[in-house]
């Protein structure tokens, strides 16, 4: 099932990535989601060695090169996002190792080596939390931070009609999804948001913050507000989960 679904995502991944191109990567932490300029959740990353997650085309990346990270190393699961991170990445000044590899799956990271892993919006594409964080525990030294940001787990489970918003979904359910904004054949994972706190205690990590705030200002809605990400919907619902955790 995870093999077939891995497949079928990695296509559709292909097919979007020029859409996707640079789409709100950090600071942005997500829609209308305060970022990172105002959170400051990485802190200084001077010299610090960084993985991310579902790198996408590597504009996150790009903005850890311009904080002078020492080692940027990335991973996803899409050929071609691979292909236009390596291509942006070029001629930064930090060391760049880009991996085209399922988050599922270690595709030959080092042990203990990361201060930094975090991902951007990806997290919610795994088919295995467990294995991912399993993973993501792995890669960083003890006491190394692990930042994530994806979807508010209510979000998907509502829709606006008119001025009323409705529960669609029951918020226990859990698993995969075919997400109604994707036009092609890709399947997302839904959680809960106390699976997310108890997965990572599960796998060894302190939870540092969790952030539900959305940011609600002309720009934010200029920037932000389409057919999926309603403005209307922001207004009573968290649109982006953001957790920084520890590895103990
Ligand atoms: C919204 S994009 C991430 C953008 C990027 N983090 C940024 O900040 O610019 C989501 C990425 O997750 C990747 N992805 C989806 N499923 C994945 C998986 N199982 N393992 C690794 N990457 C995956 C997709 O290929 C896509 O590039």
């Amino acid at each position: 099932m995870s093999f077939e679904v891995l497949h079928a995502n990695k296509k559709s991944w292909d097919k979007v990535a020029d859409r996707f191109y640079g789409r709100n990567p950090l600071p942005e932490y997500g829609p209308f989601a305060p970022s990172e300029e105002e959170l400051y959740l990485f802190g200084d990353v001077k010299g610090a060695k960084i993985l991310e997650i579902g790198c996408g085309s590597g504009h996150s990346l790009q903005y850890m090169d311009q904080k002078n990270a020492g080692e940027l190393w990335g991973l996803d699961l899409s050929k071609k996002q691979i292909k236009a991170a390596n291509k942006l990445l070029k001629n930064s000044n930090s060391t760049i190792n880009l991996f085209e590899s399922p988050m599922e799956e270690d595709p030959g990271l080092p042990d203990n080596y990361f201060d930094i892993v975090f991902s951007i919006f990806a997290l919610g594409w795994t088919t295995n939390l467990h294995k991912t964080l399993s993973n993501v525990n792995k890669y960083l030294k003890p006491g190394g931070t692990f930042i994530f940001s994806w979807e508010h787990p209510l979000f998907n489970r509502v829709s606006s009609k008119e001025d009323s918003l409705i529960f669609n979904k029951p918020y226990h359910e859990e698993g995969p999804y075919t997400h109604e904004a994707w036009t092609d054949p890709a399947i997302m994972q839904q959680y809960r948001l106390s699976t997310y706190v108890n997965s990572l205690i599960n796998h060894g990590f302190k939870i540092n913050r969790i952030v539900e705030d959305v940011r609600l200002s002309e720009d934010d809605i200029k920037k932000h507000s389409n057919s999926w990400y309603l403005y209307e919907k922001a207004k009573f619902l968290p649109t982006t989960l953001i957790i920084k955790s520890q590895k103990c």
